[in-house]
């Protein structure tokens, strides 16, 4: 099965890498959040509808980065990594530009867009720029079917023809793409970074009805319009672009990781301690926030970030179900589910957004917990204690929830699979280890 991700087939020794945790130490201290990598990946991917240089800052160190990188490489992109200097703090992020000054391949192959399903993107820009792209169908995921009907109904409505031909999409326009109205009948992110990218380039005005409101929506639409764009109502279900005959070159500041920044609240609320979370802004994860409030952690925002703290009380109970922003993201669930193993009570998680996002459960049941699942709800009746276990997961957000659960397990847990999460947590055990958790990671 593919996964969701650059984790697909590792080509190194990081496929052997293990993470050993010991459970039961509180957490205190600062976690620094890099930038989000749902964000920096429709960033990158803008670089291609310009043929001038766009350099963003606070890009994470993940594998999807780098695996998107090589992507864009195969298009025609040249991306400069800045390297670190004396000054820059630890966790300071990297520094790209990417400059497509001639794209040279509109083609996306299948060993490339199977490894990471974003890539899949590419498809606006190198339609809206070049009037012409092959990109192979992503596939089906880890985390349920994903089909990409609605990415191709943005390039239809903006007048492109699509064929599918061999498992490709072929996507082409005689004479450029025109502004049109784009009703989405589900909300989707990825149908809504299309919809922007190539809308900017169309001819005329677009409208997008049912947009996602995602802050990476209006990350992305904040840097095309210092690209040049005219983008309006980002943020909200409607959007309106008026299409510009070409973009240039822009400096854009990544924003902070909003799921990393909530799954280190609720590592924090399951140990117990005292964390600030530096660089998190809570406006971005409220609905999260609030729920951990609900479970018992005090939460409060300061200058430099979010502090999350938990005394010896014990948890409460919470019924959640995912939904798109602002509700409760579906990239949390997995470690909401973690930590309500421990709660005092039995919880309930209903999933909305992906059909089949529960792998972690019967990882999570090896551990001790008791999780029940009727459909897309999952009951979640609290123990006293969990005990750790070797572990592994097939995705990124289910791998971390076992971290979750593994900081409060009695004794050892191993997680194998360690490159699920180097896709979307940077250094996470040192981040964690700086804080008294007993983390180290085993190179295979
Ligand atoms: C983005 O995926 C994120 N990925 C996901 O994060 C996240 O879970 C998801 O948004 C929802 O928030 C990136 O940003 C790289 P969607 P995306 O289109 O854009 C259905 C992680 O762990 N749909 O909003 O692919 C789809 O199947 C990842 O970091 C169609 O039916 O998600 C789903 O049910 C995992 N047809 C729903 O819409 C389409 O053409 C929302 O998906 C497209 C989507």
């Amino acid at each position: 099965m593919l996964q969701d991700g650059a984790g697909a087939a590792p080509q190194s020794g990081d496929d052997m890498d293990r993470i050993r945790i010991v459970g039961g130490r509180e957490l205190h201290g600062e976690i620094p959040i890099s930038g989000a990598k749902n964000a920096a990946l429709p960033l990158m991917i803008a670089s291609l509808l310009t043929d001038q240089p766009l350099t963003l800052d606070n890009v994470p160190r993940l594998a999807d980065v780098a695996q998107l990188q090589r992507i864009l490489g195969n298009h025609g992109v040249d991306v400069m990594v800045n390297g670190k200097r004396p000054e820059d703090r630890d966790y300071q992020g990297q520094t790209l530009t990417l400059s497509a000054a001639r794209i040279v391949d509109t083609t996306a192959p299948y060993e490339l867009v199977s490894r990471m399903r974003a890539s899949f993107w590419v498809i606006g820009p190198l339609v809206a720029r070049m009037g012409h792209a092959r990109v192979s169908m992503p596939g089906g995921c880890a985390i349920g079917t994903r089909p990409v009907d609605l990415l191709l109904l943005v390039l239809e409505r903006l007048g492109a023809a699509i064929d599918i031909d061999g498992g490709y999409v072929v996507a082409r326009t005689e004479s450029g793409l025109r502004g049109g109205t784009i009703a989405f009948p589900k909300v989707t992110v990825g149908g809504t970074h299309t919809a922007l990218m190539a809308a900017s380039l169309a001819r005329g005005a677009s409208v997008i009805e049912n947009a996602a409101r995602e802050p990476e929506v209006v990350d992305l639409a904040d840097c095309l319009n210092k690209m040049g764009a005219k983008i309006s109502g980002a943020g909200t279900s409607r959007i309106v672009v008026e299409g510009v005959p070409r973009l240039g070159g822009a400096r854009h500041r990544v924003l902070p990781d909003r799921i990393e920044t909530g799954t280190y609240a609720m590592a924090v609320a399951m140990t117990g301690g005292d964390v600030l979370l530096e660089g998190g802004r809570p406006e971005l994860l409220q609905g999260a926030l609030d729920v951990l409030t609900q479970a018992g952690a005090r939460i409060s925002s300061t200058n430099q970030g979010i502090r999350v703290a938990r005394n010896g009380a014990g948890l409460d109970p919470v019924e959640v179900t995912t939904r798109p922003f602002p509700g409760f993201p579906t990239d949390l669930q997995a470690q909401l589910m973690a930590l309500m193993c421990c709660a005092r009570g039995t919880s309930h998680i209903t999933e909305t957004i992906f059909e089949n996002r529960f792998m972690h459960v019967q990882e999570l049941v090896r551990l001790g917990a008791r999780i029940h699942l009727d459909g897309d709800t999952a009951s979640i009746e609290g123990v006293e204690r969990l005990t750790g276990a070797p572990v592994m997961a097939t995705d990124l957000r289910a791998s971390v929830s076992l971290v979750i659960a593994a900081l409060a397990a009695e004794g050892e847990t191993m997680v194998n699979r360690v490159y699920h999460l180097d896709r979307g947590f940077e250094r996470l055990e040192n981040k964690l280890g700086r804080c008294g958790a007993e983390v180290q990671r085993i190179s295979g």
